[in-house]
């Protein structure tokens, strides 16, 4: 028997290549050894971003095209969205009557976001209850591991205390204790040299259109060091070289040396990087292409992955009802 996994991505904007590199290539990974869930957290997306809700839909769809375009396969993985699962609602109603308030309030990711983030107003009850939902995703398929970043640690640890703490309030072993599958793949860092992301609008999208990739590479911070082509460059220091690392690993050498003898210019360099990404993701994108052209299959493959999923979560919120002695 495979040990079992879930994971998920809030769908709140496009999917990139630091998600690609970061996440969705260790998924990819785990397939063949887990049983895997990889579930859209489109309810968790609405907890932050409930004021603008119009892209949702778009970026569901489009994140899932993402997700089998590059390699996740419904055939060996269940792949579904949470809202479409009800059982995750219910599941998260029961563990909120037994989570302590003070667990919530001092969960470090809950109080860094209501103090970092000032464009929205994330001083919510449901915001407050993120990481109860959370559990309850993990929980109600029993999952072993997880496989999250590290800044999910915090939910992680939260889900199996309130996974221990229903198990000891009702002298029961209901859930068991998942593990983190720490990614160990490697970090991208975006275009202008911080953590790639959304928000600070420093991405190469996967569904990037490669004029944009182009314009965006030769736009890319470099050896700051290296102010003339003569002067001999430092790859380590260089954003473009660790994108060569992660995407021409062949090439990277060779670069490395030409950039230290001042035998490649900038310029050049990145034009070179930006057609191995256009190349790398040109296959993806056609495939992405043939998914979403075809709707109704992406509908009927997702529907077959809450009917897959519930199966399963169904069987635990009964347990759990049991045990609260609902009816
Ligand atoms: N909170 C996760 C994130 O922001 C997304 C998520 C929702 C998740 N439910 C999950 C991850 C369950 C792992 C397991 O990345
Ligand atoms: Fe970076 Fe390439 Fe310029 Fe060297 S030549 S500093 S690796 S962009």
């Amino acid at each position: 028997m495979k040990k079992r996994i879930l994971s998920g991505m809030r769908p709140t904007g496009p999917l990139h290549i630091g998600h690609l590199v970061g996440a969705l290539n260790n998924w990819i990974k785990l397939q063949d050894e887990y049983e895997c869930f990889f579930m859209v957290a489109d309810w968790h997306a609405l907890m932050s971003e409930y004021e603008k809700p119009a892209s949702l839909k778009e970026n569901i769809l489009s994140n899932v095209a993402d997700w089998l375009a590059c390699g996740i396969s419904p055939r060996n993985s269940t792949v579904f969205i949470q809202s479409h699962v009800k059982e995750h609602l219910e599941l998260y109603m029961l563990f909120s009557f037994i989570t302590p308030l003070g667990w919530l309030e001092r969960c470090p990711t809950y109080k860094e976001q209501l103090r970092e983030v000032k464009n929205r107003d994330l001083s919510t009850y449901a915001f407050l209850g993120y990481p109860v939902l959370q559990a309850a995703d993990i929980l109600l398929y029993k999952a072993e591991a997880v496989p999250v970043g590290e800044d999910q640690l915090p939910h992680l640890e939260l889900a199996r205390e309130i996974g221990r703490r229903f198990n000891s309030l009702y002298k029961i072993g209901v859930f068991p204790e998942a593990q983190a599958l720490l990614t160990k793949s490697s970090r991208i860092l975006g275009l202008d040299g911080r953590k790639m992301s959304k928000s600070y609008d420093n991405f190469i999208a996967i569904s990037e259109k490669p004029e944009d990739i182009r314009r965006k590479i030769q736009g890319m911070f470099t050896d700051p060091l290296r102010v003339k082509l003569t002067d001999p460059g430092h790859p380590d220091k260089c954003n473009v070289h660790s994108y060569y690392a992660l995407f021409a690993p062949e090439r990277k050498k060779e670069i490395d040396e030409l950039c230290r003898n001042a035998k490649v210019g900038c310029t050049s360099c990145k034009r070179e990087l930006a057609e191995i990404l256009v190349k790398f993701l040109e296959p993806i994108q056609e495939k992405r292409q043939e998914l979403l052209k075809d709707k109704k299959g992406l509908l009927e493959m997702l529907g077959q992955g809450s009917e897959k999923a519930s199966a399963v979560a169904r069987k635990t919120v009964n347990e759990a009802k049991e045990v609260l002695n609902l009816m």
